[in-house]
């Protein structure tokens, strides 16, 4: 298992739940450790992460997050004839490069904001100008989460291209930047389990991705998460046969075949859904709240997917619901090092993984933006969502923030939607 944050921890708990599994992480963190052995081996470093799995005779390798596989990983073990659960170097481009990302979109007219990409900065500040509507202005390249900044007027639009283009905030992520159409609705993200042209839908999710309560302040990684996500209805279906196996079948035809799991974001408009983003991995904190719902044994479901067999997807009826804990600042600056209270307090029925958290002079402390997730269970989202809050509760560390309105206020929540997880497709 390769990461080191609570997606990594979620993945490597399921994983250990198949029992007789002998999981090693790298590099992991202090939650990770209390069930595998962690690897001190840098993430992006392909080669030495091969001969590694190489040498202990690993029979799957799962990857967490994109910068590996954009470096690749799945492509360094397949030389090696090691199984890796993630897409090739080629196919990780979906996430990669959002220009590739978007004209892939065009050329097999999957549903998306219309965009230009530029390579040349005074051309992407003259389409600026003569825009018409908001625009949303991406840098090309993996800008960890922050190289997206949707304008609220024209003059921000500028700035941002400025900053990707000609500061390079990004370093080379920002020489190409793609300009979009803001487009209006509800997020969802919606993640599939892909080998090939064969497409198996998880439950759809809803991430929370600005820091403060009520959707206000910056973007973050993500601070909270419910699953399933209450979708209108016959949209998951809409989901899956506009955009989800058409884009598994493009990048095949396309000589890019995809294996792992393909994330879409997805904007909920009066036109229905389109593509916001693709990433190429598990959505942290999506994982947290789609893996406790999978039954089965996850790494059997996983190996299917690397094999090319049809996977066991079955699903708990309840929800799941995730709250962030952050160091104070995030996601701008932030301190780390602070002592952590209250873990042993947590109830027994709610889990805690570690994001960014480190042991100094043996106590545990403060290691990153995002440092703890809280995820709770229950027979709906309200109850899932309370488990969680039980959860964050005792928790306390100097600077700690979380939102408080992760799963509340809801406006579309209907039992009926939320008992109804998708079905497997092919
Ligand atoms: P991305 O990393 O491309 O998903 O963008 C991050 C966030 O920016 C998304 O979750 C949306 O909230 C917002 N966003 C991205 N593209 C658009 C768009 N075309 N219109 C409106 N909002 C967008
Ligand atoms: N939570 C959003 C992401 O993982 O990209």
């Amino acid at each position: 298992m390769v990461g080191s944050g609570g997606r990594e921890h979620a993945l490597a708990w399921r994983l250990a739940q198949g029992g007789g599994i002998q999981i090693y992480a790298t590099p992991g963190n202090p939650g990770i450790a209390s069930l595998a052995t962690c690897l001190p081996v840098a993430q992006t470093d392909v080669a030495a992460l091969a001969s590694a799995a190489a040498d202990l005779g690993i029979g799957l390798t799962v990857v967490g997050p994109e910068a590996p596989l954009a470096a690749g990983l799945a492509d360094a073990f397949a030389a090696q004839g090691l199984k890796v659960f993630g897409p090739s170097a080629a196919a990780a481009q979906i996430e990669a490069s959002k220009a590739f990302a978007k004209s892939l979109m065009r050329r097999w007219q999957i549903p998306t904001a219309d965009f230009k990409a530029f390579d040349d900065s005074s051309d992407a500040i003259s389409y600026v100008r003569r825009s018409s509507g908001r625009v949303v202005v991406k840098a090309d390249g993996l800008a960890a989460g922050k190289g997206v900044v949707v304008a609220r007027t024209a003059a921000e639009a500028e700035t941002a291209v400025a900053d990707f283009m000609v500061r390079r905030v990004h370093g080379p992520a920002g020489a190409r930047v793609v300009i979009e159409e803001c487009l209006d609705g509800e997020e969802a993200s919606v993640l599939a389990l892909v080998c090939g042209e064969r497409v198996w839908p998880l439950v759809p999710v809803q991430d929370y991705k600005r820091a403060g309560d009520g959707d206000n302040g910056p973007n973050t990684g993500g601070m909270g998460a419910i699953a399933p996500a209450p979708l209108p209805g016959g949209l998951m279906g809409q989901v899956i046969d506009q955009i989800l196996e058409p884009v598994a079948a493009a990048m095949a035809r396309e000589g890019r075949p995809y294996t792992g799991v393909l994330y879409a974001g997805i904007m909920v408009t009066a036109d229905g859904p389109k593509v916001l983003e693709f990433n190429c991995r598990f959505g942290d904190p999506e994982a947290q709240v789609i893996l406790p719902l999978l039954q089965g044994s996850f790494a059997d479901i996983l190996l299917d997917v690397v094999d090319g067999r049809t996977p066991p997807l079955r699903w708990s009826t309840g929800a799941a619901a995730c709250v962030v804990l952050a160091s104070g600042g995030y996601p701008g600056h932030y301190r780390t090092g602070f002592p952590i209270a209250g873990l042993e307090q947590v109830p027994q029925d709610i889990r805690v993984f570690h994001a960014g958290t480190a042991v100094a002079d043996a106590r545990l402390v403060t290691a990153g933006g995002r440092v703890f997730n809280a995820v709770g269970l229950g027979p709906t989202l309200e109850g899932a969502v309370s488990r969680a809050y039980a959860g964050v509760a005792p928790i306390l560390f100097d600077g700690m923030q979380y939102r408080s309105d992760i799963g509340r206020g809801i406006h579309t929540v209907r039992q009926a939607e939320l008992a109804s997880a998708p079905g497997g497709t092919e």
